[in-house]
C-alpha cells in the first residue's frame, strides 16, 4: 500500500543509510530488554548523549531481573544528569512488573508493551521495530519531520507513515529516518544540497522545507529563584536532604534550597545551622515547564542532614545544580555557567 505516492524515498533512503548509519552504542544489540532501556533514553535525549549513559547502565543492570531487583536509589544514581527522572522510575517498574507478569522476556504483544509503565506509542514501536523486526514506524520528532517534509505535509498521518514502512526492513527504515534527520533534514537549515531524497521531496521541490512540520510554540517558562545552600561539616562531608517522591527531580538528594533569594530560608526548612556562608557564581538550571535562577552558597554546618564524604558521591543520585555546585567547588568546572 501506498497512499499517498510516497514509497519512492524508501530506494534512496535506504541506499544512503547503508553508507551513512551512524555505529552508535545502542545499536550493536537488538535484544528487547537492551531496545528498551535505549529508547526510554532516547526520548527526551540525543544519541550521543545516551550512549554513554546507555553503556554504564546496561554494565551494570545486564539484564530485566538485574534491574528489576536493584534498589530505586541505585538506578536513580545510574539515571542521574539524564533529566527526566520520572523515566527511571518507570523503567525501574516496568523491570518488575516484566519479571512479575512475563517471566522476564519484554512482552512481544503490542497491547502488553503498551500496558508497561512508561511504554507510549514511540517507545512500543520502537521496540516492535527494532527489537521484534516488526513493520512499524517509530514516529520521534526526526522520523515525523523527514516524513512530514517528504509529504509536504504539516504533520505527517501515523497510518501514512505505518504503510511506507518496506516490509522486513523497519530497523534500517527507521535508523535511516532517525539517521537523516539528525544529520542532514535538521529542523533548523536542513542541509538539502546534500540530501538523497531531493528528488523525492515534495517540500524542496515547493520550497517548504523550514515551513513543514508546523512548529509547536513553546510555553514560555517561568522563571523561579532559587537559594541553594552547600553545607559541608567539619569532616568536608557533604550534606543531602532527599526531594519527596512525586513531582520535581522526585526522589534526588541536594543541597539544602528554597524557592526566593534568601539563604536562611534554604536552612530553616531543613533545620540546618551554617556559618561563614560564601555566595558562588550564580547559574540557571531548565525543565522542561520551568527554569531555576539558582543562587549557591557555600558555608561549613550541621543539622539533620545525609552527610556523604565526597568519595562516595558517586554512589548517590543527585539533583543537576547540586552536580554543578560540587563540581565548581571541587575545581573540576572553571565555573558554574554551562
Ligand atoms: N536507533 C535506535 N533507536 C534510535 C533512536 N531513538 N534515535 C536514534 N537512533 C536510534
Amino acid at each position: 500500500m501506498d497512499p499517498e505516492g510516497l514509497s519512492g524515498l524508501n530506494a534512496p533512503l535506504l541506499a544512503w543509510f547503508a553508507g551513512a548509519r551512524r555505529p552508535l552504542a545502542f545499536r550493536e544489540d537488538r535484544s528487547p530488554y537492551r531496545v528498551l532501556v535505549a529508547e526510554f533514553m532516547l526520548q527526551q535525549t540525543r544519541s550521543n548523549v545516551v550512549e554513554s549513559y546507555y553503556r554504564r547502565f546496561v554494565r551494570r543492570f545486564p539484564d530485566v531481573v538485574a534491574l528489576a531487583e536493584a534498589s530505586p536509589e541505585e538506578v536513580l544514581a545510574h539515571w542521574q544528569g539524564l533529566g527526566y527522572y520520572a523515566r527511571a522510575r518507570r523503567l525501574h517498574e516496568a523491570a518488575r512488573r516484566i519479571v512479575a507478569q512475563h517471566a522476564g522476556m519484554v512482552p512481544r504483544d503490542p497491547q502488553a508493551l503498551r500496558a508497561l509503565p512508561g511504554v507510549g506509542p514511540y517507545v512500543a514501536a520502537a521496540v516492535g521495530a527494532f527489537a521484534f523486526e516488526r513493520d512499524e514506524a517509530a514516529l520521534d520528532a526526526n522520523v515525523r519531520r523527514v516524513l512530514a517534509r517528504v509529504a509536504n505535509v504539516l504533520a505527517i498521518d501515523e497510518r501514512v507513515a505505518a504503510a511506507l514502512v518496506p516490509p522486513g526492513r523497519a530497523r534500517e527504515w527507521n535508523e535511516a529516518l532517525m539517521d537523516l534527520g539528525a544529520t542532514i533534514c535538521t529542523a533548523r537549515r536542513p542541509r538539502c544540497p546534500t540530501c538523497p531524497l531531493t528528488d523525492v521531496c515534495r517540500a524542496n521541490r515547493a520550497g517548504t522545507q523550514e515551513l513543514v512540520p508546523a512548529r509547536v510554540a513553546r510555553a514560555v517558562r517561568p522563571v523561579v529563584l532559587r537559594c541553594l545552600v552547600a553545607v559541608r561539616d567539619e569532616e568536608l562531608r557533604w550534606g543531602l536532604v532527599r526531594r519527596p517522591p512525586r513531582g520535581l527531580l522526585a526522589g534526588l538528594w541536594e543541597f539544602p534550597s528554597a524557592d526566593g533569594a534568601d539563604p536562611a530560608a534554604a536552612l530553616a526548612t531543613h533545620d540546618v545551622w551554617a556559618e561563614g556562608l560564601t555566595e558562588l557564581p550564580p547559574f540557571r538550571h531548565t525543565f522542561t515547564h520551568l527554569v531555576w535562577d539558582v543562587r549557591p552558597f557555600l558555608a561549613r554546618g550541621g543539622g539533620p542532614l545525609r552527610w556523604v564524604r565526597p568519595a562516595e558521591l558517586p554512589t548517590v543520585p543527585l539533583t543537576g545544580p547540586t552536580v554543578r555546585v560540587v563540581r565548581h567547588v571541587a575545581g573540576a568546572a572553571p565555573g558554574l555557567s554551562k
